[in-house]
């Protein structure tokens, strides 16, 4: 639900999430606010009752635009209403699983200084930002929500594998991974990735996403449960990296 249907739609044309639609296995639609608004300059923004600066988002609006969308809703069906504001829940790896369990999602996108309370206690289930910064509206963050969601779909990706082995999938960041020429000015690729050995190359791998994670998201690693495989490279990268001797 946006004020901005072209914007969603013309990053849609070149979106991964199209792709899926064309394989039938997601469906996005763009609906425009303005459509339900109720006079002939199709307002969908006034002033704040109590007085200060900028406009608001009406409430019947948004309300109509839901409600007209969901008039199928089944008896029991859950579809999630989100909201993209810069005062909700931080989008997380974890958040965006699951929304992708859901058959349905509504999302609905913001502009001027922000919408009638009423919108969020009376409509909305969710609300999502997607950083500390605050955007001109919600188009953009409505539009990683659905492209990060898209993901997880599966077939969506080449190969499932994919998905899974990316950064905060397993809660871990991914490691450096290189592809041809294997040396390129003087620089070269680990030998161990050129040595054809599955088991030292998955080693390698779970060791470098521990030590990168560790050098950049120390955070990460206390929301996970560590093997004592895992506890012995990080002993193996606390050797090597003295700098990180004090995490963990
Ligand atoms: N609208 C404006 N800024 C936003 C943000 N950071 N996240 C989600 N929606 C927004």
């Amino acid at each position: 639900m946006t004020l901005f249907p072209e914007m969603c739609q013309a990053v849609y044309n070149d979106a991964l999430f199209n792709i899926a639609s064309n394989k039938g296995l997601m469906e996005y639609h763009v609906h425009n606010i303005r459509d339900y608004s109720h006079d002939r300059h199709r307002t969908v923004d006034d002033y704040t009752f109590g007085g200060g600066a900028g406009m608001l988002m009406k409430p019947e609006p948004i309300f109509e635009a839901v409600e007209d969308v969901l008039s199928d809703k089944k008896e029991g069906e859950e579809i999630p209403i989100i909201l993209m504001t810069p005062q909700g829940k931080k989008l997380s790896h974890a958040m965006v699983r699951e929304f992708s369990c859901y058959d349905r999602l509504v999302i609905i996108c913001g502009h001027y200084e922000g919408f009638d309370e009423r919108v969020r206690e009376h409509l909305v289930t969710h609300e999502v930002s997607i950083g500390d910064y605050v955007l001109s509206g919600g188009e953009l963050p409505a539009l990683v929500l659905c492209d990060a969601i898209s993901r997880l779909v599966p077939g969506v990706l080449g190969s499932d594998e994919s998905a899974q082995t990316d950064s905060y999938a397993d809660g871990l960041l991914e490691y450096p991974q290189y592809t041809r020429p294997p040396e390129y000015r003087g620089w070269k690729v680990p030998d161990i990735l050129l040595s054809g050995d599955h088991g030292k190359v998955d080693k390698w791998r779970r060791k470098e996403s521990l030590r990168r994670t560790m050098q950049r998201r120390p955070d990460l690693l206390e929301g996970i449960s560590l093997s004592k495989q895992d506890l012995k490279l990080i002993e193996e990268i606390k050797e090597e990296n003295p700098e990180l001797q004090d995490l963990i």
